[in-house]
């Protein structure tokens, strides 16, 4: 089956959908984007998702694409149109094409944005064997821009951050500023210790989950202990369990950082029930 893609306005099968060479995200990263899993054909933490990306859009000065009141729509269709039960829809919107090169900002009455829209079939997303064992994770520099809390298209350093963990036989890196642990690649990093979840606190260091304030409410609903700051690899090592969680990922057991096991070297007893209450509990709201 031929994939059915969205641009700015139009369904079209993939080999047709077409974006100008000049595109601002193409030639300056000039874009953001949104990732939203869908389970059982239902959206999984939409409006967080809608609400994220307004505010990136905001951040950078950047117009909302004519269509924004139309997003869930739009997400609809594409897993109706691509009979997607389980999978990822993909979203991006770009500062435009100004038909040419040019570091300034095109005028926002000229150049529209460029919306993009995609869906990634994942059948049995939820049942991903890696929460089985847990995934490995190294320690990398984090050599990023200073505003993390947007979520732009600037995946260079991540990309190679993956390529750098999986070279070292491992599945993903979490990235290390100042001695503190900011973030995974595609993910927010916590610890288990003495029962206590901790994960770095919101500022522009870290992309503010829509995964992690949906988990981080689900446990303290659940009367477990959270706290919000920022801590080391030698903590994390030292710690009795460790998890990410993304709109891909949902909350995934770490077993391994720098090759040193954690606890008994399984999934954690914390990460795991997270994992089942996020996945029951986000499934009964999915629109
Ligand atoms: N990544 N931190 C970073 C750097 C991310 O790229 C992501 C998401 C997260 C988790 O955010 P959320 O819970 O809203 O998915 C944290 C997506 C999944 C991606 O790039 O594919």
């Amino acid at each position: 089956m031929t994939r059915t893609v969205y641009l700015n306005g139009d369904y079209l099968p993939e080999d047709e959908a077409k974006v100008s060479v000049f595109d601002r995200s193409f030639l300056m990263a000039d874009g953001v984007y949104e990732v939203t899993s869908v389970l059982g054909g239902k959206l999984i933490d939409f409006n967080g998702h809608l609400v994220r990306l307004e505010r990136s859009l905001n951040e950078l000065d950047m117009e909302k694409p004519e269509a924004f009141d139309e997003l869930l729509e739009i997400h609809r269709k594409l897993v109706e149109l691509n009979d997607i039960e389980d999978g990822l829809i993909y979203l991006q919107v770009s500062r435009g094409s100004a038909g040419d090169r040019d570091f300034a900002f095109p005028d926002p009455e000229l150049v529209k944005p460029t919306l993009v829209l995609f869906t990634q079939n994942k059948p049995g997303l939820a049942d991903s064997p890696a929460a089985q064992a847990g995934i490995k994770i190294i320690s990398i520099e984090d050599i990023r821009w200073g505003r993390r809390d947007i979520k732009t298209v600037q995946l260079l350093y991540p990309s190679m951050g993956k390529m750098m963990a999986k070279k070292a036989g491992c599945d993903d890196a979490w990235m290390v500023e100042d001695g503190a642990v900011t973030e995974g690649t595609s993910n927010n990093a916590y610890i288990v210790k003495g029962g206590k979840i901790i994960t770095r606190h919101l500022s522009t260091d870290i992309l503010h989950g829509i995964t992690r304030a949906a988990v981080l409410r689900f446990a303290r609903e659940a009367q477990m202990e959270v706290e919000e700051r920022a801590f080391t690899i030698e903590e994390a090592q030292d710690a009795d369990e460790a998890f990410i969680t993304s709109a891909s990922s949902f909350v995934m057991p770490v077993v391994e950082i720098d090759g040193k096991p954690l606890g008994d070297g399984a999934p954690g007893s914390v990460a795991l029930r997270l994992r089942e209450i996020y996945l029951d509990e986000s499934r009964k709201v999915a629109i």
